[in-house]
């Protein structure tokens, strides 16, 4: 199995979601070969709930990566139809990646691959230019 895919199917196991029981694992893949992994962490107050994808995102950028050092974007959660990024994470993915990272939705047994670019996540997103012409 791939690596990255092994990497994002394993940090489900990090997951904190006793309020859903919805794991989910994320693999951020790196143009200088390195991953750097995320998991969902929930809370009691529910709309603190940070999904995997951008603790993965947010871990990199802490880190000290920048989005041309991101090539794809790896997401496993624990059902055969593969998860799809909510809403908030296709922003910030839109805003951190660049347009052309891929974004790959995976199930456990990997029977069900989608692949997409990050451009085709969230077509006329908002991207802060707009805040410039106040
Ligand atoms: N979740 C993610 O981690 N990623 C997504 O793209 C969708 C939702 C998490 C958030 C919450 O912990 C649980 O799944 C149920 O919504």
């Amino acid at each position: 199995m791939l690596k990255k895919y092994e990497l994002a199917l394993k940090a489900r196991n990090n997951a904190y979601a006793p309020y859903s029981n919805y794991l989910v694992g994320a693999c951020l893949v790196l143009k200088d070969g390195n991953y750097i992994i995320g998991s969902n962490v929930e809370n009691s107050s529910f709309g603190l709930t940070n999904c995997a994808e951008r603790s993965a995102l947010f871990a990199a950028i802490s880190q000290g990566y920048k989005k041309e050092d991101f090539s794809e974007i790896v997401i496993a959660t624990i059902n055969d139809i593969p998860g799809s990024p909510c809403g908030a994470c296709r922003q910030v993915i839109s805003e951190l990646m660049d347009k052309d990272a891929i974004v790959t939705l995976i199930n456990p047994n990997l029977t069900n691959t989608i692949t997409l670019k990050v451009k085709d996540l969230l077509p006329y997103a908002f991207t802060g230019e707009e805040l410039n012409e106040k």
